[in-house]
């Protein structure tokens, strides 16, 4: 799909790399030629991945600790990038996420997810941000959202409210920034398999099938798929997009606000027969 050095030269940081859609992307920004950098809390997990694609990238990938939430670790991972020189490119992907209702919800919950989402991608956004304009150095954003950070969602509520200020953060400092080099754009996925994002929203296996008819293309995107839109998002391809939120999610969120659209299904084929003006009803 895209040139084999499309990414070359290029040092991208990719928080929550170690596993799902962030490591896929990982592996997928090694084959295009980037040097990756991935960071996450658990150092097993990230020294795991770290081997299993240094196959595709030799040398060109690092595992680094840092939780997302603590801004001195942070400044103090990007710090350390920096000193073999600037990043590129920044992916904001890592996230904390549950189902649960609201009203059981502790103070402690919402600030997990709202630290590790909102704030997470604050931190990371800053620490690189006043590098690259106090250094003039061109690059590029890429915050992972979803679909609900327009509609919010019940039973999600944490992270839908720090989904959507990261919806915000991203269309707002794609203007102020834009005219100094940085583009800031955003993936807005649906459902994708992950063992992160189904063992915590998907309590039982048969709930899958329920999910894949809210889809109209009937299934799950792939991780492919995602980093492959990752891939160009971040690229120099897509040099004029800024300020952008991408939805992939096989026309999901379309389907559940068309107004007719459950309705629709539901009819007979006797139903849609009378619905047609008299004398057209074969
Ligand atoms: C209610 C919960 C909870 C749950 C934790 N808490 N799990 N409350 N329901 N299921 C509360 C705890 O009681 C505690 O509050 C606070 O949250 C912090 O919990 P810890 O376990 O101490 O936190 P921590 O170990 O830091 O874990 C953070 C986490 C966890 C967010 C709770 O799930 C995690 O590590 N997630 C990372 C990976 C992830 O979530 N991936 C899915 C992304 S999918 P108190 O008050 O007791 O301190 C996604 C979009 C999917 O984002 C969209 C699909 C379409
Ligand atoms: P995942 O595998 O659980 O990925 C989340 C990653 O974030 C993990 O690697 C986790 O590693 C890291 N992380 C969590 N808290 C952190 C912290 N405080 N500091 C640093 N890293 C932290 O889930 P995923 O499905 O790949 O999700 C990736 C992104 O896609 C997320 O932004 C998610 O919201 C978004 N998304 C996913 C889906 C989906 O269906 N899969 C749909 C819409 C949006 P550690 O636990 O080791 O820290």
């Amino acid at each position: 799909m895209f040139q084999k050095d499309l990414l070359k030269d290029k040092r991208i940081l990719i928080t929550g790399g170690g596993t799902g859609l962030g490591k896929a992307s990982a592996k997928r920004f090694l084959d295009l030629g980037a040097t990756v950098y991935i960071c996450g809390r658990r150092e097993d997990v990230l020294k795991a991945t770290e081997r299993e694609l240094s196959e595709f990238g030799g040398n060109r990938i690092h595992a680094l600790v840092c939780d997302v939430r603590d801004a001195a670790a942070v400044e103090a991972l990007i710090a350390h990038i920096w000193e073999e020189g600037a990043l590129d490119i920044l992916m904001n992907n890592a996230a904390g996420n549950f189902l649960a209702r609201t009203e059981d919800l502790s103070l402690g919950a919402f600030q997990s997810v709202i630290g590790i989402v909102l704030m997470g991608t604050l931190h990371m956004t800053l620490a690189c941000g006043r590098r690259w304009l106090s250094e003039k150095h061109k690059a590029v954003v890429l915050n992972i959202t979803t679909t609900y950070t327009s509609t919010g969602s019940a039973y999600v509520v944490p992270s839908a409210v720090s989904k959507a200020g990261v919806q915000a953060l991203t269309r707002s400092l794609a203007v102020e920034w834009g005219d100094r080099g940085i583009r800031m754009n955003a993936i807005a996925p649906g459902p994708i398999k992950t063992e992160g994002a189904f063992s915590r929203l998907l309590p039982r296996p048969e709930l899958e099938e329920a999910a894949k008819k809210k889809i109209p293309l009937g299934r799950f995107g792939t991780m492919e798929e995602f980093a492959d839109l990752a891939a160009f998002l971040v690229s120099d391809g897509s040099g004029y997009i800024n300020g952008e939120v991408v939805t992939m999610d096989g026309g999901e969120w379309l389907q559940g606000a068309g107004e007719f659209t459950a309705l629709g299904r539901e009819l007979t084929e006797q139903e849609w027969v009378m619905m047609k003006p008299k004398g057209k009803r074969s």
